[in-house]
């Protein structure tokens, strides 16, 4: 384990204040904080922000605060505007995810609480299918699966199995058979997974997952805003939702190409009947019923008032403008880096906004890439399979790409002149 825990060592000697300060000073503190960070607004980070322009995020901030005061726990109850806009957000999911007029659909705090609650839900769905109340299952998934599955499921004691990526580093259905034995609950796929940006086979999963009457999650997390979209635009983007007739779930965040305020994401289930073994409900204390849909208890309403407002504002339109500037971003990135001498793009298929780029010459350390570009100021993912530069692309890097590639260019001389080795053990996600 390495020393990542940086906030809980920080000492900044800041002692609890008698009296409050200024408002203007505190205010101006929080902007002159921002100078230690990466510069979002400029193009220097690969993941973390989903910045499009200036505009867009001030509206973002004003239909946040709309619902600031407000707590999603009181969503039907004290807050009947809430379950309006939930209402309307989950028609708008059902209509792009093609998914039955009575499927139901949650709204999470991200990704991270959407593939929570689907392995929640499988377990507690098979043990009642099998009746078996504390039974121990497994859930079969490709080794680009993302982290927060298997947090969940170490959370949950649920074992996850993980099969390697086949040669395009998709998850094929042969390799999750493989894996699968009468404790399987669940298969899992992604769309498309983090690491590479593609789309795990996702057609022949949902055969394999329907002829052995298993449940099927697929993972839209990253790619659930800004497939649909791309898809329209010509990219060859595979079937992926629930117009696949296996897939039980699908997880897909508002909070990155949906342009919601963070924490915004959404759970679907094919089968309403799921959220019984979702939903928590509990009346046997003294202050009577309580009921939560998600993990949370309070829950910021500005979530999904942001996400209300900007699925709104947008409109198909919108989407459709900033995917295409994302895509075409992510393209001219591709070709960009791929006529670097030393350089070479990993195949991504023209299927998201993900890519990576490995060095091809012994002489150019990639790690020591990452290093030279951090040191002047452009963050950088570090893959660790293989060792390459990762990013994920947003419409803000579009006005970046020369600039960048051009540092890139640079760095890899630096690289190639000095010898120097880099060093992967530095935390980029
Ligand atoms: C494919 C995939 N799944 C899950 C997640 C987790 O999402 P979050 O960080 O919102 O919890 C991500 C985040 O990038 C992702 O790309």
């Amino acid at each position: 384990m390495g020393d990542w825990a940086v906030s809980e060592k920080l000492q900044t000697g800041f002692a609890f204040p008698e009296t409050g300060r200024e408002w203007d000073e505190v205010l101006s503190d929080l902007e002159a904080f921002k100078s230690d960070d990466f510069d979002w607004r400029r193009g220097r980070l690969p993941t973390y922000t989903y910045f499009w322009n200036e505009e867009l995020l001030a509206k973002q901030k004003s239909s946040y605060t709309a619902y600031l005061g407000e707590n999603g726990l009181g969503e039907g109850s004290a807050f009947k505007s809430i379950a309006r806009m939930s209402s309307d957000i989950y028609s708008a999911a059902r209509s792009i995810f093609h998914a039955p007029d009575d499927a139901t659909a949650s709204f999470t705090s991200g990704g991270s609480e959407s593939l929570f609650l689907a392995v929640k839900t499988c377990r507690d769905w098979t043990r009642s299918k099998r009746k078996e109340p504390k039974g121990q299952y497994n859930i079969v998934a490709g080794e680009s699966a993302h982290p927060a599955l298997l947090k969940a499921a170490k959370i949950m004691d649920v074992e996850v199995r993980r099969v390697p990526v086949d040669a395009e580093y998709r998850v094929s259905a042969e390799a999750l058979r493989a894996e699968i034995d009468d404790r399987t609950m669940m298969l899992f796929a992604s769309a498309p997974c983090y690491p590479y940006g593609v789309f795990d086979r996702i057609e022949d999963i949902s055969a394999l997952a329907l002829s052995l009457d298993l449940w099927f999650h697929v993972d839209g997390c990253w790619g659930g805003f800004i497939s649909p979209f791309a898809k329209l635009l010509g990219y060859p983007i595979p079937e992926w939702d629930l117009a696949v007739p296996g897939v039980t779930s699908l997880s897909a965040d508002l909070h990155k190409f949906g342009y919601a305020a963070k924490g915004a994401s959404l759970l679907l289930y094919r089968d309403p009947s799921m959220m019984e073994h979702q939903a928590y409900y509990f009346d046997d204390w003294p202050r009577g019923i309580y009921y939560t849909p998600t993990l949370s208890g309070s829950k910021a309403a500005g979530s999904v008032s942001s996400a209300w407002a900007m699925l709104q504002h947008l409109g198909l339109k919108g989407y459709i403008e900033a995917t295409d500037a994302t895509m075409a971003a992510t393209m001219q990135l591709i070709a960009g880096i791929d006529q670097i001498d030393g350089l070479e793009t990993l195949p991504q298929y023209r299927e998201s906004n993900l890519f990576s780029f490995v060095s091809t010459d012994d002489a150019v350390d990639i790690m020591a890439v990452a290093d030279i570009l951090q040191e002047n100021g452009w963050m950088r993912g570090r893959m660790k399979t293989p060792l390459a530069v990762h990013q994920g692309v947003t419409a803000s890097h579009l006005p970046y790409v020369a600039e960048y590639l051009e540092v890139v260019s640079d760095a890899v001389d630096e690289a190639r002149r000095t010898g120097r080795k880099g060093k992967f053990g530095v935390r980029s996600y």
